[in-house]
This record gives structure tokens, sequence and C-alpha cells, in this order.
């Protein structure tokens, strides 16, 4: 295996000396140790990888969200091409940062006004100071990964003392828990910040109790849509569920790939964003908005949320057969949606799960074993039967 895998490793044992950790993604680590996975790509089209080593993979993670379209799409380069050509990043503002702004209200009826960023942490971050200016509050209650900024890792020992005071956790799939968190904390709390998917399997009450305590404690309600945003059924989660949340943020799928984040809310609370310094150099940057626009534009004539939720469900029926049919003890899920796949292995069966995992990478299959999975309008029935076909040989092999 290691051989496979031998310019991959020869970059990472590089990289170490000269980045902290050796790898940006995935916490640092390789997706299984032991010299047993991919690290270093260098090329991708459509659903497809390629690892620095040359080998093919159907790739199941797609960057972790971003390639709702898949890789290198070309309409959506295009328009970002285009825009390049015009000035990239421009003294002042430009006419592309309202035309984006008017695109993604038309999809959330609700909103009325919308900023951009080019990170979903950004946009997270930016949705709380919002909330604090316009309730006059401090604290926050949040459940769940919203970035890479200080407030989301407010236990760390790495982060400014006492941030934990101010953001507070509850368990969303325990109301009861929020509700604590109000009676401890009476005015203090100015938003409860949920991402649809740390609510499984879906269920649109829960969300909805979710935000009425908010509502019914005097906070603001924000759906962090950053994965799920133009990948659920109707483009959003609180589409789907008929929900409207005073402020939504955006990033991932928004641009296929080109950097973009945005919050978008009710004028009531998004008129507090001005004058708070929710501003940055390359906020403005317009190859990504045009990208968005285009890729907002496609998401909808291609229905792909429909699409999405179809292969995500063809791949989580064919695995769960595979699981059945070889005794592995594992079960795949799309919670809240099919888009979005996992196979969750039991407990202790770690031995198996590495195993498993290291089989299909060898055989070309890009799978997270410790992270959510996406499909993309690139991958075809096809490209899902072909992984399966893999996944099924090598839960068989499992039990020699
Ligand atoms: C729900 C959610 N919110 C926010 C973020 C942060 O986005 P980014 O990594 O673009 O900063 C992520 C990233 O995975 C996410 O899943």
């Amino acid at each position: 295996m290691a051989e496979r895998y031998a310019a991959s490793y020869a970059l990472y044992e590089r990289a170490c000396k000269i980045i902290p950790g050796g790898i940006q993604l995935d916490g640092g680590r390789p997706l299984l140790h032991g010299g047993l996975s991919p690290l270093y790509f260098d090329r991708a089209r459509g659903p497809y990888v390629w690892d620095a080593d040359g080998n093919r993979y159907i790739d199941l993670i797609m960057a972790y969200g971003p390639f709702v379209l898949g890789y290198g799409h070309p309409e959506v380069d295009a328009a970002a091409v285009a825009q390049l050509e015009h000035g990239n990043l421009i003294s002042m503002n430009h006419p592309l940062h309202v035309r984006f702004i008017e695109e993604l209200l038309h999809r959330f009826p609700y909103a009325e006004m919308g900023a951009f960023f080019k990170a979903g942490s950004e946009a997270t971050t930016a949705a709380l100071r919002v909330a604090r200016r316009a309730t006059g509050r401090r604290a926050v209650a949040r459940c769940g990964y919203h970035g890479w900024h200080d407030w989301c890792h407010s236990n760390a020992d790495f982060v400014p003392a006492r941030l934990d005071e101010q953001v507070l956790a509850y368990d969303a799939l325990d109301t009861q828990s929020l509700q604590r968190l109000f009676d401890e904390h009476p005015d203090e709390i100015a938003a409860v910040i949920l991402a649809p998917e740390m609510v499984h399997p879906s269920n649109r009450e829960a969300v909805a109790a979710i935000a009425r305590l908010a509502h019914a404690n005097g906070a603001l309600f924000i759906m962090d849509e950053v994965k799920t945003g133009l990948r659920a059924p109707g483009g959003s989660m609180q589409n789907f569920y008929g929900i409207r949340p005073d402020l939504t943020t955006l990033s991932k799928a928004l641009g296929n790939g080109w950097p973009i984040a945005a919050l978008v809310g009710t004028r009531d609370t998004m008129r507090y964003g001005a004058g708070i310094s929710l501003s940055a150099t390359y906020h403005g940057e317009t190859s990504a908005m045009a990208a968005a626009i285009e890729t907002l534009r496609i998401v909808e004539r291609d229905n792909a949320p429909a699409y999405l939720e179809g292969l995500g469900q063809r791949f989580i029926t064919g695995l769960n057969a595979a699981a059945a049919r070889n005794h592995v003890p594992a079960r795949a899920y799309g919670e809240p949606i099919a888009a979005m796949p996992f196979l969750s292995f039991a407990d202790d069966s770690r031995n198996l799960k590495e195993r498993f995992y290291a089989d299909v990478l060898s055989r070309g299959v890009l799978l997270h074993p410790n992270h959510l999975w996406y499909v993309s309008t690139a991958h075809t029935e096809r490209d899902i039967d072909d992984a399966l076909a893999i996944v099924d040989d090598a839960m068989a092999r499992l039990a020699l």
C-alpha cells in the first residue's frame, strides 16, 4: 500500500517540516494511519479526482461539500474566468455585489438584506455579531461545528479565557437543554445558532421548537446552512421545513468551489450589520460572486437537489444491502438529507472499519471514514453503482 501512495507520503514528509501539522484538512491527519490512504491530489474533473501518484478515484468527499455540480463545471468556471478578465478585485464597490445579494434574496424570500464573505466561518461569526448588536445581549447558544473561529472552540486552552461563559452549548436533540440555558441566563442570550444537520433524523418539529424557544426568550434564531444550502430539497432546509429564521449563513456549495459565503436575513436584523466592521480585503472579490450567481442558476435549472436526493438514496440503499449481505456491522444513512450520506460502523468494529476503508481507497473510491460524504450532479448512477460494487467486494473480504 505504501508504494501506491509514495508520492503523497514524500510530499507529506516535506510538508511536516514546514507546515504545522503537515496538512490543512482533517485536523492534520491522514484519512487512515500507517500510510493506508492518499493525501495529495493534483487533478479533479466532474466526480473524479487523481492523487499525486496518478491513481483515479470516484470522489464522494467532494472537498467537504463545495462541489454540488462536480469539479470544473464548465458553465460555472467560464463565468468566473470571464469575470477575472474584467478585474477580480477593484478599489471600490462593484455592481456584482448588488446583483449577488439580489440573486440570493430571490431564493430566501423572508430575507431582505445580505452581506458577503469568503468562508462559512466568517458568515457564522458575522451572524453572531449582528445578533449581539441587534439584541444588545452578548451570549450565544450553539451546538455542533460552525467554523474554526475562537467562539466555536470556546472550551479550548488556545482561545481567550472565559469565552465559554458567553458561548453556551446546547444539544439539538434535547430541546430541554436549550430551555435550561435560557433559565440559567435570563436576558443574556442574543441568538441560538443551529446547523440543521444536528437534528437527525430529519425532524421539522424539533427545528421549529428550537426556533420558537429562541424567540420566546428574546433571542434571534440563526440557521447555519453552510452544508445544506443549495443541497437540501427546495434549496435549503429552511425551505424544505417551511421555517423562517432571522438569519441564514451559506457557503460551501454556493460557489461550486469558488470561495464565497453569505449572510442573509430580515431587514429588522440585518440593518444592525452596518458599521460593525464586517469587511475584509477580499470580501468584494468578484470571480467567486460570478461563479455563485451561475451556480444558483444551474442548481435551479437542473433541479439539482432532487437529483442529489435520488442519487444519495441509491447509494444508501446499496450500502445497507451490501452490509446486510456480508454481515458487516455498519449502517448507512443520510440525515437529514440523502445528498449527504454516510456509513457508520458499530462502535466495537474499529479494526473492520479501517480494513474496509483502506480497501475501498486502494481500489479507487474516495470515502471518508469519519466525516459525512457528498454526492454531486456530476456523479451518475453508473458511478454510484461502480462505487457500490467495490464496497460490496470490500465488505465480502472483511469476512476472510
Ligand atoms: C455547518 C457549518 N458551519 C460553518 C462551517 C465553516 O465553514 P468554513 O469551513 O467555510 O469556514 C462549516 C464547515 O464545515 C459547517 O459545516
